[in-house]
């Protein structure tokens, strides 16, 4: 498979099969290399929380390739007003998808929907296990450290998507911490750079890790896995 990262926590995964984007923010994310014209066809998004930077063009890009949108119960409760399909579940559940497994681990942080003049409960924030082709992804989504994080050294994790830009999540030095909780072979470093207060230098994390592979994308770049 190939794992592109759009920028911010926004990451296209594509298969032989199955296209699959998780927290698509596309249009207002300033790193993104590309617009939405320049998706492919989108068979899945996984959006991680309500937040407008994870949840971001959802809506846009599901209707237009009728893609399957796996997220929360109350998620999905607020997307099928817009007629979109849904694949609910909530935190340490699975589904299978047809691209592989997709489990929802906890993560520490908010979880809400801006729309107009009020917010939108939008559930729990989550994380999200995928097996896909064998190998073990997770997405951290926004979170900080958690001790949660010590039970996933149980599922053998091939690459780590982990936020290292602090202030709304973990920064460089909690990063750190949740590697050694998590023990995963490789750690992609995102939610960083896209706005100021959560600029952070991953060469710094990439010095400071010795016990797996620091892989710094840059929005645009993919890694074949
Ligand atoms: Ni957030
Ligand atoms: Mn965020």
């Amino acid at each position: 498979m190939l794992v592109k990262y759009l920028g911010h926590s926004a990451f296209l995964i594509q298969t032989s099969e199955h296209n699959i984007l998780i927290d698509p923010f596309i249009k207002d994310n300033p790193n993104c290399p590309i617009n939405l014209k320049e998706l492919p066809h989108i068979h899945y998004i996984l959006v991680s929380h309500g937040h407008n930077d994870h949840i971001g063009d959802t809506i846009l890009i599901s209707k237009k390739y009728n893609s399957t949108v796996i997220c929360n119960f109350e998620i999905s409760l607020y997307l099928s007003k817009y007629n979109i399909k849904c694949m609910p579940m909530h935190i340490g559940g699975y589904v299978k998808p047809d691209f592989g497994k997709t489990k929802m681990v906890p993560a520490l942080h908010g979880s809400s929907i801006y729309e107009g003049t009020h917010l939108i409960y939008a559930g729990s924030p989550c994380g999200f296990l995928l097996e896909i082709e064998n190998t073990i992804l997770y997405h951290a989504g926004d979170t900080g450290l958690s001790v949660e994080m010590t039970l996933l050294e149980y599922e053998n994790i091939d690459y780590a998507m982990l936020p290292i830009g602090g202030v709304f999540t973990m920064d460089i030095d909690d990063c750190i911490k949740a590697i050694e909780f998590i023990k995963p072979k490789n750690v992609i470093p995102m939610h960083f750079n896209t706005f100021e207060p959560i600029n952070a230098d991953p060469d710094l994390l990439k010095s400071k890790v010795k016990s797996c592979n620091i892989s710094i994308l840059n929005p645009g770049e993919d890694i074949k896995i």
